[in-house]
C-alpha cells in the first residue's frame, strides 16, 4: 500500500493491477457507541469510505485511568494512521475529554472531537440557559462540557451527572430491554428538579438508550445527540481542506473490533440498518 502525500489518495498493487482509492476516514469509540456518530456520517457524507475500530475488549473506558485512556486512544489511531486514514474523528467523549488536544499535534491529519459539536448544539437548543450532561466518569470529572459551554456562553447554568451503568447495557445489546428502564430512569431524575431544559447525551453510547432516557424525562427536556453535528464538522473540515471523496462509486467500510464479533455486528445491523462484516484486529 502506498498512500500520497496527503492521505488522499491510496494506491494498491493487485496483481498486474494498480487500484487508486480515495482514502478513508478513521473512526474509534471504546466500543458500539461511535457507530451512532457513523450513521450520521452515512447519511451526511454517503460517498465516503469509513473504517471504524471499536476497541470492545478492553471497554468500557468511562471509568479507566485519564492515562490507560490516553494509551488506548494512540493506539489505536497509530493503527487507523497505518491504513492511510485522511482524517481521524474521535467518536468517543471520553477519549476527547482526554486526547483531542495531543493528538491534534501527534497527527498529520486532521483531528475531529465529538464535545463541541455536542456543547454548540446544546447552547443553541437551550431557552431557559440550564443545561444538564451525563457521561461516563472520566469525562464527566474532566468537566470538559463544562468548560466548553461556559468558554462559548460564561452565563449558562450546566450540571453534568456521570451513569456508569449504561455502557455496559448497550455494549451487552441490551438497550430495548424493559427492565434497563428502572435504571435510566433513576440515573436521569434528578434532572428533572433541576429544571434543565436541555441534556446532553455525552456518551456516544447514549444514543442508544435516547427513548428510554426521553420517556423518563418527558417533552420539556430536549436530548442532543452530538453525532449530527459532528458529521457536520467531519464534512466542513474536509470540504475546507479539499479532502472530499470526489469519486462517485459504492463507498466501501471497514469494521474492526478488538473483542467479540457477532454482538458488535447485530449492535451494527440494527442501528446503520445495513449488514456489516466485522473483522477482529488485536493492538496490544
Ligand atoms: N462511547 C464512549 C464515550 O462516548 C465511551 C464509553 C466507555 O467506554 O465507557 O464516552
Amino acid at each position: 500500500v502506498f498512500v500520497s502525500y496527503v492521505n488522499v489518495l491510496v494506491v494498491r498493487w493487485k496483481g498486474d493491477e494498480i487500484v487508486t482509492f480515495c482514502a478513508s476516514i478513521g473512526v474509534l469509540d471504546s466500543g458500539v457507541g461511535g457507530l451512532t456518530v457513523v450513521r450520521e456520517m452515512f447519511r451526511q457524507i454517503p460517498q465516503e469510505n469509513v473504517i471504524y475500530y471499536g476497541d470492545t475488549a478492553r471497554c468500557p473506558y468511562g471509568q479507566r485511568e485519564p492515562e490507560e485512556v490516553r494509551r488506548f486512544t494512540f493506539e489505536i489511531m497509530d493503527f487507523l494512521m497505518e491504513q492511510g486514514v485522511k482524517m481521524i474523528v474521535i467518536a468517543c467523549n471520553t477519549a476527547t475529554a482526554i486526547a483531542l488536544n495531543e493528538a491534534r499535534v501527534r497527527y498529520s491529519v486532521p483531528v475531529v472531537g465529538v464535545i463541541t459539536p455536542g456543547s454548540r448544539a446544546a447552547i443553541s437548543a437551550t431557552a431557559n440557559g440550564r443545561i444538564g450532561v451525563i457521561g461516563t466518569e472520566v469525562t464527566i470529572r474532566s468537566e470538559a462540557y463544562v468548560k466548553e459551554i461556559l468558554r462559548i456562553n460564561p452565563d449558562l447554568y450546566v450540571r453534568g451527572k456521570a451513569c456508569a451503568e449504561f455502557v455496559p447495557i448497550v455494549e451487552a445489546g441490551l438497550s430495548d430491554d424493559p427492565s434497563v428502564y428502572r435504571i435510566v430512569d433513576e440515573s436521569v431524575q434528578d434532572f428533572r428538579a433541576d429544571e434543565v431544559d436541555v441534556l446532553i447525551l455525552g456518551c456516544t453510547h447514549y444514543p442508544l438508550l435516547q427513548s428510554m432516557i426521553a420517556r423518563s424525562l418527558g417533552p420539556c427536556v430536549q436530548l442532543i445527540n452530538s453525532a449530527e453535528e459532528t458529521a457536520r464538522d467531519v464534512s466542513a473540515v474536509l470540504s475546507e481542506r479539499g479532502l472530499l471523496n470526489q469519486n462517485n462509486s459504492q463507498a466501501n467500510h471497514r469494521f474492526c473490533v478488538s473483542g467479540h464479533l457477532e454482538r458488535f455486528e447485530a449492535v451494527g445491523r440494527e442501528w446503520l440498518q445495513r449488514h456489516i462484516t466485522v473483522e477482529c484486529v488485536k493492538l496490544d
